[in-house]
């Protein structure tokens, strides 16, 4: 089977030499590129800035802001449609509205910044891109994370939607283990020990594959 996953975050540009950007490091999607490599399939990343070795992948798509990610997405889907695709990229929901040409010089006592929405990756896959594959997302939640979740997996069209708790700091952002509970487009629920993100990646692959 094809598989097309985002990964890593995304760039927001202030000015020349600053940006907006969170604490993603890229391993979950690496690790998922990785496993379904190892189980046989071909991959496609469409990855956001990451200090990680890219997996010998069969198309390596670099980015660096949500407007690229989602370009790039609209493209591949138009033109070369997996049968599943992951959005594991913590795209950066806000950007600045009027990034400057010039850096930005320290000469007022305050500075207030004007944010606009990116695009949703994951939330145009349906209504926008039309893609007809199995569709999975990952959500990262603070707090009741399981209706937060199951209501990201209605409003983005999702057949699976993986909850991940980023307020605990031993698991998920940057870190080199998960701890998650699958939720299906059924209901169903499905609660996970904490693994390596590799052993997670296998597991959400098999689950794929179903
Ligand atoms: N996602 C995406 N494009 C965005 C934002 C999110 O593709 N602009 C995808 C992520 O890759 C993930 C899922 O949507 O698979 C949920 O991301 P999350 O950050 O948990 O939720 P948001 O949709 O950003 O909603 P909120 O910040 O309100 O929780």
């Amino acid at each position: 089977m094809n598989f097309l996953i985002t990964a890593g975050p995304t760039r927001e540009p202030l000015d020349p030499v600053r940006y907006l950007s969170n604490r993603s490091s890229g391993k979950m999607g690496y690790a998922l590129a990785e496993a379904a490599l190892e189980l046989g399939h071909a991959v496609t990343l469409i990855s956001g800035p990451v200090a990680l070795k890219a997996p010998d992948v069969a198309v390596l798509h670099r980015i660096e802001t949500a407007q690229q990610m989602w370009e790039t997405m609209q493209h591949l889907i138009a033109t070369a449609p997996p049968d599943i695709a992951i959005c594991t990229a913590a795209v950066a929901d806000y950007r600045p509205k009027f990034p400057q040409f010039q850096k930005i010089k320290k000469d007022t006592e305050a500075l207030t910044l004007e944010l606009e929405r990116t695009p949703d990756i994951l939330g145009s896959m349906r209504s926008l891109f039309g893609y007809k594959g199995l569709l999975i997302g990952f959500a990262a939640e603070t707090e009741n994370f399981i209706p937060n979740a199951q209501s990201k997996l209605q409003r983005k069209g999702c057949d699976l939607i993986i909850a991940n708790d980023v307020s605990r700091t031993d698991i998920g952002f940057d870190s080199e283990s998960n701890q998650v509970t699958l939720c299906y487009a059924d209901g169903r629920l499905e609660e996970l020990p904490k693994l390596s993100k590799r052993e997670l990646a296998i597991i959400i692959i098999q689950r794929c594959q179903k």
